[in-house]
């Protein structure tokens, strides 16, 4: 039976168990939804284990988050040791679903509407484990002449930096089961509706938390105003000496003679791939771009969110920010949450020392102030025209009956580095969302079309 018909038969079943995993509320960045992780765990492991797949929980002996470390499930069917291995990667963590009024459906109750599913997790990335599963699924029943053992890494701190993770790779404690010949990630969206995307570069990533103290109370403006420093307005100042929104420029001093300079070919690549800004304003629904000229030359948005850096302040808390009403005070002290992305290569490293002695230069004597690391992971980088490329770009042509390109990511996958520099598995980055996909946004969806084509993407590489 070919997949087509295998799809079609087994549509059904497949998609109710598409629902269960999307149902556990796997949310790794807040403690009270331990349960949910156990909740999944158990089931992958119901799951791989019908399929036929010898299924463990990977943890270090000491890990730092202790108990609130989150394993990685793991599974391996072993066709022959004599051949090559392909350790297919996807996090069963997703991001919290945010302002629940803008969801039209609940998030955790996903729901099945003209050809998409809608839910936290759809995408980003149970959606995408999802479709490789239904791959080896067809593979383990109905490929014949099998020429890879299959292995599945499933982690459950990606959203919030992979430090367990990072852990259990680091450890060597599990190089028998991660030793491989292949890493298969599918975790992102493509660049354009009609271009499925290999990725060959993410960005990486450090967030931090600068919290400023003034005094231990809010006092009167009418009274201090103009006499003592009001530490919301520093926040502002801080944040706009981080970043000139209007230059499109980071002013933390020595980054970007840090940055790499791409080579032609990734150039011309990113120049000839890139969306549009048209395209950019649609996906964002906003018109408010900030465009990047140099010498008075345009970088496309592919370049600024593939080749360059960025900062971007994700919150602030502080003072009066009631949605009613006004109230005259100066607050006692605010917080800003920030993050810088990655190109090679700028260290997590370089990064925080950079920040603090620019900050202790900035900010003023009396203000007691701490940045906090809250997580970083390097950016990842493979040679653009290494030959598993072309490979790639075959077989997700041929699934999607559409010319598949190379790009280089703006988002971060913690792991892909720290698991290539260890273990030096070919990288394949097959991406099957779509630009519209809404990750980590309300309404959170996943095209059954890309479910199937990355299902066909990932069969068409094993029988290559
Ligand atoms: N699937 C994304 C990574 C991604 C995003 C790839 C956009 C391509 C485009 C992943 O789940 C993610 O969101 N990662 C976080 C990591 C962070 C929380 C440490 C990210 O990039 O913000
Ligand atoms: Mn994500």
């Amino acid at each position: 039976m070919n997949f087509k018909d295998y799809y079609s038969k087994n549509e059904q079943r497949l998609l109710e168990s598409l629902k269960e995993f999307l149902k556990f509320k796997t949310i790794s960045t807040q403690e009270e939804y331990k349960p949910e992780i156990q909740k999944v765990l158990e089931w992958l492991n119901g799951y791989f284990s019908n399929l036929g797949f010898k299924t463990k929980q990977l943890l270090t002996k000491k890990p730092s988050r202790k108990e609130k470390a989150n394993p990685v499930f793991f599974a391996e069917y072993i066709v022959d040791t004599d051949l090559p291995t392909i350790i297919i990667y996807g996090h069963y963590d997703v991001q919290p679903p945010g302002d629940l009024e803008k969801w039209h459906t609940d998030p955790f109750d996903p729901v099945i509407k003209d050809g998409k599913i809608f839910g936290r997790g759809t995408n980003d990335n149970k959606g995408q484990v999802f479709a490789n599963m239904i791959a080896i699924e067809y593979y383990i029943n109905h490929v014949k002449d099998k020429k890879y053992n299959i292995k599945f890494f499933i982690e459950g701190e990606e959203e919030i930096g992979g430090i367990t993770t990072d852990e259990i790779i680091e450890s060597r404690e599990f190089d028998n089961e991660l030793s491989s010949d292949f890493l298969w990630i599918s975790d992102g969206p493509w660049i354009s509706a009609d271009k499925p995307s290999v990725v060959y570069a993410l960005r990486g990533i450090a967030y931090y938390d600068l919290y400023l103290k003034v005094m231990d109370n809010d006092i009167h403006s009418g009274i201090y105003g103009n006499v003592v420093l009001n530490p919301a307005n520093l926040a502002g100042t801080i944040i706009y000496k981080l970043k000139d929104i209007f230059r499109n420029r980071i002013r933390v001093p020595g980054i970007y003679k840090k940055v790499r300079k791409p080579s032609d070919y990734e150039l011309e690549l990113v120049e000839k791939t890139s969306p549009n800004w048209e395209q950019i304003q649609k996906e964002a629904g906003t018109t408010a771009i900030t465009k990047y000229i140099r010498k008075g030359v345009e970088f496309s948005p592919l370049s600024l969110t593939g080749l360059k850096p960025s900062l971007d302040v994700h919150g602030i808390k502080t003072g009066f920010a009631e949605k009613d009403g006004l109230k005259t005070i100066i607050p006692s002290d605010a917080l800003v949450k920030f993050s810088i992305r990655l190109v090679p290569y700028l260290t997590p490293e370089f990064i925080y020392d950079s920040l603090k002695k620019y900050l202790d230069k900035i900010i003023p004597k009396g203000v007691e102030w701490e940045l906090k690391d809250l997580g970083s992971s390097k950016p990842f980088l493979m040679d653009p025209k290494d030959p598993s490329v072309d490979v790639l770009l075959n077989v997700m042509t041929q699934a999607f009956n559409k010319q598949a390109v190379l790009v280089p990511e703006g988002g971060s996958i913690g792991l892909v580095n720290t698991f290539a520099e260890i273990y030096g598995p070919k990288i394949l980055m097959p991406n099957y969302g779509l630009p519209d996909d809404g990750l980590h946004s309300p309404n959170e969806k996943f095209n059954l079309s890309q479910l199937v084509g990355g299902a066909e993407t990932l069969l068409g590489f094993l029988q290559n």
